[in-house]
């Protein structure tokens, strides 16, 4: 019963210790592959600027909105809603349990991918034949085991609570990742021959800038890598205090976002390029896949000699395990802490019995590549837009005084009759368009993998 009661609930140590968990569940696999793989395959940097663009517009409105839910009821996300929206608000929350569920089953499954990579790399050294060993460790006994290794160091962390185990973890981990990830840019930047790895990344179509195509994928893009439209921020906000400053930090999160995608990009396609490999960018979609990340890269690594391959095999895929482990820790932290409010469950006994049920949800997706497509496509693409567009409306136009709560802590006060105005009239007529065309997408695409 106690850890129920608010004062019980937890709160960061300070302030950077939220930045960093926030820009942890931020950072993840959508910044390390999606981005980079999106802005080459959308127009370049006609891309980069629509989804810069669509996170100022959409992004950080929506975080905002998720910030001043969250800290101003300092409840997790049913309860939250409930407190300021009334009963009717609670399903909001629900969706939003349930795309942690479904977001986390896979992605348990595709970190655990990383961890068998990393663990390869730092064993046994390069991986000779990449496609081979993708078709061993994707599905199948090794990914199931994995998945729940990932699983279980989840638990581990959101066990320990908000400051002991999320914000020790996160300030430890997520400075890591950036030196890890500026470094092997460097180390890209000087490889012979890396100029036309950037100049396939920037290779400029400003026609797409006029793309509707190409606007819809900014913004899912954009939704997704800033964790919006499932209360993770929602959640991470409501252990804030009132001196916390939400504008701020909203734009360092979206800046430390934008900017490991970028940097993601500046040194993925130079390794490409450098090592001769452009070849694995043409021809099959393959590339688009996740699955290329682990294909096409590691290629790459054994291209670059054995010694060498090796230690870049171990830190990129060390990076991409601490950006995919901080985002599943904020997935399970959704759940979890609704599971302490609303069922009065101790924080253990939440995060045990929610993170093995999220496991079990999960396993299909180690079996059969299709589950985890469609988790994919379901929760990734159309529950985050649902769940972002009503957020929006929530903020918008029901909950009594979001500016007042925002207000608290910032010296940014000015700008925030522009936010909810941003919040009410632009904001939902985007993502009501995304949702339509995501929609039909995610169902061409489902009967695709399951029809034939
Ligand atoms: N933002 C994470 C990424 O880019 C994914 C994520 C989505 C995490 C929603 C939490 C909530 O990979």
């Amino acid at each position: 019963m106690a850890a129920a009661s608010p004062s019980s609930r937890g709160s960061w140590g300070t302030q950077f210790g939220f930045i960093m968990a926030a820009v942890g569940s931020a950072v993840g696999l959508g910044n390390m592959w999606r981005f980079p793989y999106q802005m080459a395959e959308n127009g370049g940097a006609a891309f980069l600027i629509l989804y810069v663009g669509m996170v100022l517009l959409i992004g950080l409105p929506i975080m905002l909105a998720e910030f001043s839910v969250g800290r101003g009821s300092g409840k997790s996300p049913i309860d939250a809603l409930v407190a300021f929206g009334g009963k009717k608000w609670k399903p909001l929350g629900m969706l939003f349990v349930a795309a942690g569920f479904i977001i986390l089953g896979y992605y348990g499954v595709i970190a655990g991918w990383v961890i068998q990579y990393t663990w390869t790399y730092l064993v046994d050294g390069v991986i000779v034949d990449p496609g081979a060993t993708f078709g061993a460790y994707a599905t199948g006994t090794n990914a199931v085991m994995a998945q729940v290794l990932v699983m279980l160091l989840t638990i581990g962390v959101v066990i320990g609570g908000v400051q002991s185990g999320i914000e020790r973890a996160s300030v430890f981990l997520m400075p890591l990742l950036f030196l890890i990830l500026i470094g092997l840019a460097v180390y890209a930047f000087f490889l012979p021959g890396s100029g036309a790895g950037y100049a396939y990344l920037f290779k400029t179509d400003f026609g797409a800038l006029f793309d509707f195509g190409v606007l819809r994928s900014a913004a899912g893009q954009a939704l997704f890598s800033l964790s919006l439209g499932m209360g993770a921020m929602l959640t991470y906000a409501s252990y804030l205090s009132k001196q916390d400053d939400l504008p701020k930090s909203a734009f360092y999160i979206g800046g430390a976002d934008t900017g490991v995608a970028f940097i993601a990009g500046l040194m993925i396609f130079p390794l490409i390029f450098a090592l001769g490999l452009e070849g694995a960018l043409q021809g099959d979609e393959s590339i688009g896949t996740v699955g290329a990340l682990f294909i096409t890269l590691p290629e790459t690594f054994s291209s670059m000699g054995p010694a060498t391959g090796r230690v870049v095999g171990i830190l990129f895929f060390f990076a991409l395990f601490v950006a995919a482990i901080t985002s599943a820790i904020s997935l399970l932290e959704v759940v979890t802490s609704t599971a302490i409010d609303t069922l009065k469950w101790s924080r253990r006994k939440a995060t045990l019995i929610m993170g093995s049920a999220i496991c079990l949800i999960g396993i299909p997706c180690a079996i059969d590549l299709k589950y985890l497509t469609l988790y994919d496509e379901i929760a990734g693409e159309v529950l985050l837009v649902i769940g972002a567009l009503f957020i929006s409306l929530f903020v918008g136009w029901r909950m009594k005084n979001p500016i007042e709560e925002v207000q608290q802590g910032t010296t940014l006060g000015r700008i925030l009759p522009g936010w909810r105005t941003v919040l009410r009239y632009v904001v939902p007529p985007i993502l009501v368009f995304i949702l339509i065309s995501q929609v039909i997408k995610a169902y061409t695409e489902i009967s695709n993998a399951f029809g034939g």
